[in-house]
């Protein structure tokens, strides 16, 4: 046990994580969020000086993926920050306790700090044949997601079943997503299979920064991380723009990198930044590993997003009378109507906000400059504010309309 007087960076020196490091945290936290680098002192200073939140994690019906995506950190450094932040009340796969003890320790810290804790719900909630799929301690999971999240400062529904029910929707146990389950529950949605856990930790550094969620588009998703089509983002652009396409899979123009959208990529359909954020601590993502995307963090991507190996259709310009040549063209023209220059300039700073925990200089990123002037949470006492400006607010619109072509009409060749 680490002294209570003891500060967050010097419980993480003591556990071998530098200042350096704890700072290069917090700089990359600030370019996730889409903040200036001056940013990472004010985040250094609040999670030094707040107070710990406790956190209440609870799985359903799930594969544990988002867990291992938020435990699994490659640098052991940052998954300690992120341990030593907040207080794990509760979570099934790090837990010492089990059984009637462990329950019973969910249900008293509900009871304790309703309100005040912030929970995190992984998996979808079976809600068919009353409820009889998962029962956890004699409780369906329905039970306990209400109670859990009903009582909960915020919920963060983490990965794609937590969301809108994912693939476990489309089986026979009736998998919702939280949402569905506890309506009135105040739930950021942290779409993925899984969610990339850099984007669920930059919302909780927020949370404890400025006292409020960020700024969320229609589907409760934290705009920072979901606002932008990957396909303005990815490096194969330039290849699309120039009608260069993989034709089979590991043919000449896969192993030349060129652009992915014949073999089903869902890129221009899709938000997220992974290409920004990326995965495994920002070593890689699926288009630059030489996947397609199949646009796991969007709306039932399951079944809106089938099959996925084929081409979107719809997409201007790119039919049976459009060479590959010319499609360039047309989307650039397509694309440029709907999107102005947004797009180039987000990809332009993709580029720059591209971040690595410990590798060169901390980055920085442009971006929008939320309000910073939300109470700085006491962590029992947090009641964040939801008017803010660049903080949550629940069915704001979404800045981005429907990407070229949409995914609605006959398929292309
Ligand atoms: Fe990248 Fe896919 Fe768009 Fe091609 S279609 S540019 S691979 S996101
Ligand atoms: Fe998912 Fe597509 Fe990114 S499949 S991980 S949204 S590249």
């Amino acid at each position: 046990m680490f002294p209570s007087d003891q500060t967050l960076p010097e419980r993480l020196e003591q556990r071998g994580v530098s200042r350096r490091a704890f700072l290069n945290f917090c700089g990359v936290m600030a370019a996730t969020l889409a903040l200036p680098a001056s940013y990472r002192t004010q985040i250094a200073e609040a999670l030094t000086s707040v107070r710990r939140p406790v956190l209440i994690w609870r799985q359903f019906q799930d594969c544990a993926g988002n867990s291992e995506s938020i435990l699994r950190s490659p640098h052991p450094d940052v998954a300690e920050i992120v341990l030593e932040t907040l207080a794990w009340n509760y979570h099934e796969l790090i837990m010492a306790g089990s059984g009637e003890q462990a329950e019973a320790m969910s249900t008293q810290a509900v009871r304790d700090l309703k309100g005040k804790y912030i929970a995190v719900i992984e998996g979808a909630i079976p809600s068919g044949d009353q409820a009889a799929y998962c029962t956890i301690g004699g409780r369906s999971a329905v039970d306990i997601a209400r109670e859990v999240a009903g009582n909960a400062a915020w919920t963060l529904a983490v990965g794609a079943c937590a969301w809108d029910g994912g693939i476990v929707q489309q089986g026979p146990t009736g998998g919702e997503g939280v949402q569905d389950v506890v309506p009135g529950a105040k739930v950021v949605n942290l779409g993925g299979c899984p969610h990339n856990s850099a984007n669920t930790v930059a919302v909780m550094v927020h949370y404890l920064t400025f006292g409020e969620m960020p700024a969320l588009d229609q589907y409760n998703r934290p705009l920072f991380a979901y606002g932008d089509l990957i396909h303005d983002q990815c490096e194969r652009r330039a290849y699309y723009d120039a009608g260069l396409f993989v034709e089979e899979w590991g043919d000449e123009g896969h192993r030349r990198g060129y652009c992915l959208y014949k073999m089903g990529c869902k890129g221009p359909s899709a938000t997220y930044n992974c290409p920004n954020v990326r995965w495994n601590d920002g070593t890689s993502w699926p288009v630059e590993a030489g996947h397609n995307c199949i646009a796991c963090a969007s709306p039932g991507f399951w079944a809106s997003m089938s099959p996925f190996y084929e081409r979107l259709p719809n997409v201007p310009g790119f039919g049976a009378d459009t060479t590959a040549s010319t499609v360039g063209i047309a989307v650039i023209a397509g694309t440029a109507a709907l999107m102005g220059a947004h797009a180039v300039g987000k990809a332009v700073q993709g580029g720059a906000a591209r971040a690595r925990f410990h590798d060169g200089p901390t980055p920085g990123a442009e971006g929008e400059v939320p309000s910073a002037s939300g109470p700085m949470p006491s962590a029992e006492e947090a009641t964040p504010s939801t008017s803010a400006p660049g903080s949550q607010s629940a069915g704001a619109p979404n800045p981005h309309p429907d990407p070229p072509g949409g995914n609605g009409g006959q398929d292309q060749d």
